[in-house]
């Protein structure tokens, strides 16, 4: 029936991943408890949280698992990647070699995860205007040239942060 409809849940397994410290965590504590931490520790290990969105109307449950940028933090990589449909690449606009990073973790991902998983590149710490070293326009363009979506974010001061999230949620349901 129609109220059954309604509740009927949807479970996607969404992926954050990048180098160590770009803030992956605290998108993540942004968008599940709008909470930032300004001395946050490396991640250890694999955690995640499930997150329910309502897109047009139907309840859909998002599971992201956030793991270390940091190789000897980080759990066994096929485990952290299965059944992922979504995911969130992500860099420090402060910081260059996180950037020059994203190809080798697109190249992860793509090993781990079917070729269509559904992914963003995300720049985050977009509140570093002074210390910016990558332009938007770069971090768009490599977005273009690689058939990924693409936004600039921030958890400190929360701008895109959800929208982040929902631009994958939303393309793969
Ligand atoms: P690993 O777990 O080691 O892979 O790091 P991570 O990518 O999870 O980074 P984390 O979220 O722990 O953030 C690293 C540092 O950057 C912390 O000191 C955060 O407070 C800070 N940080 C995270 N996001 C932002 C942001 O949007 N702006 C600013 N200014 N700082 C941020
Ligand atoms: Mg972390």
């Amino acid at each position: 029936n129609e109220e059954e409809e309604k509740t009927e849940d949807y479970l996607f397994k969404i992926v954050l991943v990048g180098d160590s410290a770009v803030g992956k965590s605290n998108l993540l504590a942004r968008y599940a408890r709008d909470e930032f931490y300004p001395n946050s520790k490396s991640t250890i290990g694999v955690e995640f949280q499930t997150q329910k969105m309502d897109i047009d109307g139907k309840e859909v449950k998002a599971q992201i698992w956030d793991t270390a940028g940091q190789e000897r933090f980080r759990a066994v990589t096929s485990a952290y990647y299965r059944g992922a449909v979504g995911a969130l690449l992500v860099y420090d606009i402060s910081r260059r070699q996180t950037f020059d990073s994203i190809g080798r973790w697109l190249n992860e991902l793509h090993t781990h995860c079917d070729m269509n998983v559904v992914t963003i590149l995300v720049g985050n710490k977009s509140d570093l205007k002074d210390a910016r070293e990558v332009p938007t326009a770069e971090g768009k363009g490599l977005a273009e040239a690689q058939g990924l979506f693409f936004m600039e974010t921030s958890a400190l001061d929360s701008s895109n942060v959800t929208a982040a999230f929902q631009t994958v949620v939303k393309e793969i349901y």
